[in-house]
């Protein structure tokens, strides 16, 4: 891998074209706080309330269910790029939005690492061109793979839920990325929250010990309600933003786009494929 990701890398470099595309990771600490209902419902807000060309990309190993909340045909993943077709024959559109399935087929890390998954991101790296925003629904918890990926990104929102299990992993997930890569370009969204109040406070208790313990500060996203119009539209497989647009999630997530969109693109030196491969070259 790492002549390979080198060679890549001059390749990308030789390019030397400046992308405003700005790369979003979702994460947690742990599973089921939301991560693939916020990510793919921002994806379309992005793409539908402020006419953005976005891409969703399922890096959810093993457990990417992206397809099931959007009801994609599954069998367009990844899984068919390692063995040779080219990636526009895996993106699927759906609500305005582009959507790359699948390195839930990839069982490990280890397997992105081949030579084929070098050309992946090279490929990854073109289309990446096209999108003002590209969206990434991580695992939970810290696998090499989400930990590459949000290095790379621009931003990483984290995901938690007043739940002390979830705030407890969600300080670790930041502290190891802080402790280990320097990272801090963290925001946060509370989501499931009973009342703004605790909302707030479940930030305040995150934000706090990491002001404590790792001497800098979260930015607060957004604090998004429980409600049952989300479980309902999870179960009947639609996008609550565009089932019920006035429920009080979909408003508060279109909040947290609002805030997004309205920032001032930092100027890039690295293209997000160029971090990974640099990362993966370092080999941590
Ligand atoms: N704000 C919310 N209110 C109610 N249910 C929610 C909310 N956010 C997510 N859920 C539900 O929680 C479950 C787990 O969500 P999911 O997005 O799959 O989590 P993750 O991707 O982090 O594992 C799903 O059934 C989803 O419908
Ligand atoms: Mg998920």
């Amino acid at each position: 891998m790492e002549k390979q990701a080198e060679r890549l890398l001059e390749l990308i470099k030789e390019r030397n074209r400046k992308s405003n595309c700005k790369v979003l990771s979702f994460v947690s600490g742990k599973g089921g706080v939301g991560k693939t209902t916020i990510s793919t419902s921002f994806a379309y807000i992005l793409a539908n309330s402020f006419n953005k060309r976005v891409l969703l990309l399922d890096c959810d190993i093993g457990l990417g269910n992206v397809h099931l909340v959007l009801g994609l045909d599954p069998s367009k993943n990844l899984k068919a790029v390692l063995r040779g077709s080219s990636l526009s024959e895996v993106i699927q559109s759906i609500y305005n939005f582009d959507v790359v399935l699948g390195f839930s087929g990839i069982e490990s890390f280890e397997e992105l690492e081949s030579y084929e998954s070098a050309n992946l991101l090279l490929q990854l790296d073109r289309v990446v061109e096209n999108y003002d925003f590209v969206i990434l629904d991580n695992s939970a918890g810290l696998s090499r793979f989400t930990v590459n990926f949000s290095r790379a990104a621009t931003e990483t929102y984290v995901i938690t839920t007043p739940e002390p299990a979830a705030l407890t992993d969600a300080y670790a997930f930041i502290k190891s990325m802080y402790k280990l890569y320097g990272y801090s370009a963290f925001k946060v969204i509370v989501n499931m929250a009973r009342s703004k109040n605790e909302g707030f406070e479940t930030f305040e208790r995150l934000d706090t010990s990491v002001r404590k313990f790792l001497g800098f500060r979260l930015k607060l996203a957004g604090i998004l309600p429980i409600s049952h119009k989300v479980r309902e539209s999870s179960r009947r497989k639609t996008l609550p933003v565009h089932t019920y647009p006035s429920d009080a999630f979909s408003i508060g997530l279109k909040r947290v786009a609002q805030l997004e969109t309205g920032e001032v693109f930092p100027e890039r030196r690295e293209s997000f494929v160029e971090r990974i491969l640099r990362f993966l070259k370092e080999g941590i």
